[in-house]
């Protein structure tokens, strides 16, 4: 059954972990995260891009699936399926979808605007027991069409959005979506622990953009307050170059090399191993 995010990130938060938001594509990447998230008896966020929505047939199939792996692969570990960087009308449809979270990212608005779509989407949530997150400030680069300026946060607007009852917040702070570029200047620790002041010890935060972030990094955020930390290219890299290699390599042409399933294999393979390292650097293994 999924489940909202609620609890799990809660006890993240309190014990000074966090919780990986794996983006999925298709059936073998839920079912590598999935696989991978039951072995580490770890909680998991499966991350739903609109882009990847569209591609995946609409949010009714993404429920139809993850419901259906969660029962025929016997998966314990809580679940949530969660809207990523949804719009006004996204994070609508996938509520009716069935999804168990939704993000709606309202951080290209005015702050007004945002404060007040968030607001009335928290109300939606609270009362079906979904999990909501905000964002404020932007993450710079572009995920799935989505693209962001990279502002800073301002840690009073982090407040506001906080105050209305968001069940977790992302907030700009020098993160970056895809791969970093060789000049980048870090993580803005500064900003992270203002945030981390005035939304208070209890509020989940959320770091995007957590491919190729260095695990110093990553420990440091998590202990200024991050319960979350969402990755998406990193697993298309690990995926891409593992079915390079077998091509490459001819496998495809030996025997039945072709079938889809073999293809595909080594490709899953990389995305679990990814996914492992993840769930180890965030600590959020045995906590399921
Ligand atoms: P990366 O693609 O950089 O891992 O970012 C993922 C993300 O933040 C999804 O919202």
């Amino acid at each position: 059954m999924l489940v909202s995010a609620k609890e799990m990130l809660t006890k993240a938060r309190a014990g000074h972990y966090a919780v990986g938001q794996f983006n999925i594509n298709n059936l073998e990447w839920t079912k590598a995260i999935l696989l991978t998230a039951e072995e580490m008896k770890s909680p998991v966020i499966l991350g739903v891009s609109e882009g990847a929505g569209k591609y995946m047939c609409g949010y009714d199939t993404i429920v139809g699936m993850v419901n259906g792996m969660i029962k025929g692969l016997g998966i314990t570990v809580p679940v949530a399926l969660h809207l990523d960087h949804g719009s006004y009308e996204g994070a609508y449809k996938c509520i009716e979808a069935g999804f168990s979270s939704v993000m709606f990212d309202g951080s290209h608005y005015p702050i007004e605007e945002n404060l007040a779509k968030t607001k009335e989407l928290v109300e939606v949530c609270n009362k079906l027991g979904l999990s909501l997150e905000a964002e404020v400030g932007a993450i710079g680069g572009e995920e799935d069409g989505v693209v962001g300026g990279g502002e800073v946060a301002d840690p009073k607007e982090c407040k506001m959005i906080a105050d209305l009852g968001v069940t977790m917040l992302a907030a700009g702070i020098g993160n970056i979506h895809g791969k970093y570029p060789e000049n980048w200047a870090g993580l803005r620790f500064d900003v992270l622990e203002a945030i981390s002041n005035e939304v208070g010890a209890e509020m989940p935060l959320v770091l995007h953009g957590g491919t190729g972030i260095p695990a110093d990094m990553i420990k440091k955020a998590i202990s200024l307050g991050v319960s979350k930390i969402n990755v998406n290219t990193e697993c298309q890299l690990a995926f891409a170059a593992a079915t390079r290699q077998y091509i490459e390599e001819g496998k495809d042409l030996v025997g039945k090399g072709f079938d889809p399933r073999k293809v595909l294999a080594p490709g899953v393979e990389a995305i679990k191993a990814t996914v492992k390292e993840k769930i180890e650097l965030f600590g959020s293994a045995n906590k399921a």
